[in-house]
């Protein structure tokens, strides 16, 4: 049976990819599929939470049953839905695949194949939202006790430095866990498998089983529950 852990408690998550609009036909985007985000979502809904899914594009994510879900494309969108809904949630998790660039305008109309040939494509800097949610709360916008888990899919293995630039990126952002997901090779990226490091701000790494999404989502949310605040709100 599952644990009932997270009864009550409210898990914001975010997962897909972001699409940064080109003009009113086109965008930017990447090859995130959301499974992993729904999966967290799905089985934190399970262990009792009330759970808020904002997703954006994602391939065959599978039902998030008895979940709220908000669907945004861009990472501008997504942030805006991400800071608004975190200031009552418990633990946010941000496992979506944000964009770092988006193109600096967006044409109002489709853009044309001209003489010149490929019209240059001038891109702007997207907010780092995890980043931007741990300084809100740093801000006291969101509370104190709210988790803050973000995610980092990097190349190489466990020799191959993927641990090293894990702890950097926990600190460099500030959260409170860090998923640290090994990627390339047909790792994780779309695939139905991962497997990975939860690393939390106190300097503990626990490994993750290779195994599927929702085996991860269960480990994830072990470790989640471990160090949730309890009481509060239910
Ligand atoms: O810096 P990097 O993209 O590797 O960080 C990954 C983590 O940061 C993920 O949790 C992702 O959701 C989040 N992120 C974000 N805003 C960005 C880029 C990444 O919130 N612009």
């Amino acid at each position: 049976a599952l644990p009932y852990d997270l009864a009550g408690r409210r898990v914001l998550v975010s997962a897909g990819g972001t699409r940064e609009p080109l003009d009113p036909v086109r965008y930017l985007g990447n090859h995130s599929s959301g499974k992993q985000g729904y999966a967290l979502a799905r089985a934190a809904a399970q262990r009792g939470a009330h759970v808020t899914l904002v997703a954006g594009a994602t391939s065959n994510p599978g039902e998030p049953a008895a979940v709220d879900v908000v669907h945004i494309d861009s990472a501008v969108e997504l942030e805006r839905e991400m800071q608004a809904r975190a200031v009552d949630a418990d633990v946010v998790i941000m496992a979506a695949a944000v964009a770092d660039f988006r193109p600096i305008s967006v044409a109002g109309s489709k853009i044309k194949k001209g003489a010149d040939g490929p019209a240059p494509i001038t891109l702007a800097e997207n907010p780092d939202i995890l980043a931007g949610l741990v300084r809100a709360r740093n801000d006291g916008v969101i509370p104190a006790a709210t988790l803050i888990v973000g995610f980092a899919a990097e190349t190489g293995d466990e020799n191959g430095g993927v641990l090293d630039h894990g702890r950097a990126k926990l600190r460099r952002k500030g959260c409170d866990l860090l998923i640290v997901n090994a990627v390339g090779d047909g790792k994780a990226f779309g695939t139905e498998d991962n497997t990975g490091w939860v690393l939390t701000a106190d300097g503990r790494e626990t490994a993750l089983p290779f195994g599927s999404k929702t085996l991860m989502a269960s480990r994830i949310l072990d470790e989640v529950a471990a160090v949730v605040p309890n009481g509060g709100r239910a």
